[in-house]
C-alpha cells in the first residue's frame, strides 16, 4: 500500500492524472478501468487539460467502467455513459470501440455480465484500476457482503445508495433500482489500483481501510492483499 495525504481535491486529482499519464506514456495500449462519481471528476479535468496539451494519447488505449445502472445507457443525461461521455470521452482521442461500460439496457443482463467480464479477459486485464470508495467501504457498486471472489453481476441497490444517489434524478421513481458492475475479484485482479478519497465524510472510510480487518463488512479492506494500490486521500 503505499498512502498519498493530501491538502485539497486538486492535489489529488493531479497525482493521480500523473499516475495515468506514466501508465499511458510507458504503455500506449495500455487498458485503463475508470470509475464516475464526484471523486474523479477533477481527475478526468486533469488528464483532459494534460492530453489536449499533447502529453500523450488515448488512441492505443482501452477502458472498463467499473459500473452502469440497469435501465438506463447512452443518452440518458443520467448513466454512466454519459458521465463518461461528457467528463472523458468527448474531449480525447480513445476511439468509440474501445470504450466500454456494462450495457444496462441489455435484455439478459446476466449473459451481459459474462460477456463484459469475458471481454476484459480478452483484452489482456486492467493495467490500471481508477477507484472511489463509499462511506460504508463499497467499491464499484459493491456493496458490504459481497463475496470477495465475485465477478461482474448484477446488483440490488441498497435504499441508502439509493438515496445518496437521488440528487442525480428528477424523480424518485426515476432512481435505479439495480446496476451491473465489476465483481471485487475483477477489481482484485488489475494490476495497479489507484483509490481516490477525498473529504470529511470519506475520513471514517479512510481510517477503516487502513487499520480495520479485511472482511467482507468492509469491501474495500480485501485491497490489503493486493500487490500495488496506491491511495490519494485528504479532506
Ligand atoms: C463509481 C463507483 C462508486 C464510487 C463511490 C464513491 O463508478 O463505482 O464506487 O466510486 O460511490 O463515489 P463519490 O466519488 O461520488 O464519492
Amino acid at each position: 500500500f503505499q498512502w498519498i495525504e493530501v491538502s485539497s481535491y486538486e492535489q489529488m486529482s493531479e497525482i493521480a492524472a500523473t499516475i495515468f499519464a506514466e501508465q499511458l506514456l510507458s504503455k500506449p495500449d495500455s487498458v485503463l478501468g475508470l470509475a464516475t462519481g464526484g471523486s474523479p471528476l477533477g481527475f478526468y479535468k486533469e488528464l483532459v487539460r494534460r492530453h489536449q496539451e499533447e502529453e500523450f494519447s488515448f488512441a492505443r488505449a482501452t477502458t472498463f467502467n467499473l459500473d452502469e445502472y440497469v435501465g438506463i445507457g447512452p443518452g440518458d443525461a443520467t448513466s454512466y455513459h454519459e458521465f463518461m461521455n461528457e467528463n472523458l470521452f468527448r474531449h480525447i482521442d480513445l476511439p468509440e470501440t474501445r470504450r466500454h461500460l456494462p450495457n444496462g439496457l441489455a435484455t439478459d443482463l446476466d449473459a451481459e455480465c459474462s460477456r463484459y467480464e469475458k471481454l476484459i479477459g480478452e483484452s489482456g486485464g486492467i493495467d490500471l484500476q481508477l477507484l472511489g470508495i463509499g462511506v460504508n467501504g463499497h467499491i464499484g457498486f459493491n456493496e458490504p457482503g459481497t463475496p470477495f471472489d465475485s465477478r461482474t453481476h448484477v446488483i440490488e441497490l441498497t435504499e441508502a445508495t439509493r438515496q445518496s444517489n437521488a440528487r442525480f434524478f428528477d424523480r424518485e421513481q426515476d432512481i435505479p433500482k439495480k446496476a451491473l458492475t465489476m465483481g471485487i475479484g475483477t477489481i482484485m485482479a488489475a494490476r495497479k489500483i489507484v483509490l481516490l478519497a477525498f473529504g470529511d465524510n470519506k475520513m471514517d472510510a479512510v481510517e477503516r481501510l487502513e487499520n480495520g480487518a479485511v472482511t467482507e463488512e468492509f469491501p474495500a479492506s480485501i485491497l490489503h492483499k493486493h500487490p500495488h494500490v496506491t491511495v490519494i486521500y485528504g479532506k
